[in-house]
């Protein structure tokens, strides 16, 4: 029916096929995509009017399997294939498991997942499983986990898929491109959790070629712009600075050193000896920011904020980021009145159990009887 709605011409291709030019893969190489990125920048009215900030969630839970390791997996799953490689191997909290079996399907790759026993989300496994990925429990934790990742891949002819493997950052600083792109600037700050450390590092990265300047952290990245010089066009005069949040008991960087036994309610960042430190150290550094480590209580409160304020539900690990900001804010290190974005990392649909377990109070669900008159009464106390 013409003109009954308006019909989209182009139709979006996924990641890489959106930001080829600035990657580090040649033009031959066809991608393995499931139309990652482009998630929305959604602004957060009511929030911004109780904190006095300017303040935007980038919704990385609206990626394909639900959180921002899409972004990654498309590049590190595409070169693997290109490389004739047959299999691909992570350790993961759950969304690089769940991202990691879900792209290797769409390769026809084996994927191989070790995660920590009894500490992912259901939603996490349950994707795993579906993807048909062997998944392996350790009685050990992430960084157990990654270390034998390392071991394995280096003596079987497997791809490792964890944010080590330079691809991984390659595909996730475009958040910070689309970021730009869709506020029309740079934001003053951009928060975010910080786990593996990986993904702070790669939006550094991300708006630091936005202000024409390359960043060469990883040594492995090195290796991949000599094979593929990528060529940077100064867009920004302007970068945030970075703030990197981390749960109490799972915080080396804040701490300064590494944690033996990480734990916390926000399963997605349970990790004590980051992969990444070096580079999110130099990215908070560089940018003027900082860490901070904040409580389970505080993260769960910000959950809930994000939820039942401004209609956003993201998972727990992914709230850390509004805790901190309130803290920060309340100390007076972040200037009210400034343009704040939260990368909200996962999707909150996937770990539904932490809400039944921690969120739920008497009113948030109720018993009554399949009588008009009880149910009225009640109706009649909310609205
Ligand atoms: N938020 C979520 C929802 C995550 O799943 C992760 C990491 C992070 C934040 C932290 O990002 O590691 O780059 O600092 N999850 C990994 C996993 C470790 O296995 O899914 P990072």
């Amino acid at each position: 029916m013409p003109g009954f709605f308006s019909v989209q011409t182009s139709v979006y291709q996924g990641l890489i096929q959106t930001f080829r030019h600035t990657l580090p893969i040649d033009d031959s190489i066809e991608p393995v995509s499931l139309c990652e990125g482009g998630t929305p920048l959604i602004p957060l009215p009511n929030l911004s009017r109780e904190l006095g900030l300017e303040l935007y969630a980038k919704f990385e839970g609206l990626n394909p399997t639900g959180s921002f390791k899409d972004r990654g997996m498309t590049l590190a799953v595409t070169m693997a294939k290109a490389q004739g490689i047959k299999a691909v191997i992570c350790a993961s909290t759950g969304n690089t498991s769940a991202s990691a079996a879900a792209y290797a399907a769409r390769a026809s790759l084996a994927c191989v997942v070790l995660i920590p026993e009894g500490k992912i989300a259901f939603g996490k496994l349950s994707q795993a499983i579906i993807h048909g990925a062997r998944v392996l429990q350790i009685a050990g934790n992430f960084d157990h986990g990654m270390q034998l990742v390392k071991q394995l891949s280096t003596s079987l002819p497997l791809a490792l898929v964890n944010s080590v493997n330079p691809y991984r950052l390659q595909g996730q600083k475009t958040i910070a491109f689309e970021v730009f792109s869709q506020l029309g600037r740079a934001p003053d700050y951009h928060a975010l959790p910080v786990g593996n450390a990986a993904n702070i590092s790669a939006h550094w990265m991300g708006y630091c070629e936005l202000a024409g300047e390359m960043r060469h952290y990883p040594s492995a990245i090195e290796a991949v712009y000599a094979k593929h010089p990528v060529k940077v066009e100064k867009q920004s005069d302007k970068r945030p600075v970075m703030l990197g949040y981390q749960a109490e008991g799972a915080a080396p960087l804040v701490l300064g050193h590494p944690v033996e036994n990480p734990e916390t309610i926000a399963t997605a960042i349970r990790i004590g000896k980051p992969q990444s430190t070096e580079y999110a150290l130099a990215s908070a550094r560089e940018s003027g920011g900082w860490f901070r480590a904040l409580s389970d209580r505080q993260l769960l409160k910000a959950q809930q904020l994000l939820a039942a304020k401004d209609g956003v539900f993201c998972e727990p690990a992914s709230a850390i980021s509004l805790a901190g900001v309130i803290e920060d804010l309340q100390d007076g290190r972040i200037t009210t009145g400034s343009t704040l974005v939260l990368t909200l990392t996962g999707n909150g649909i996937k770990d539904p159990d932490t809400v039944t377990k921690y969120q739920l109070d008497e009113s948030s669900l109720q018993q009554v009887e399949a009588d008009y008159d009880a149910i009225g009464k009640l109706i009649g106390a909310v609205i």
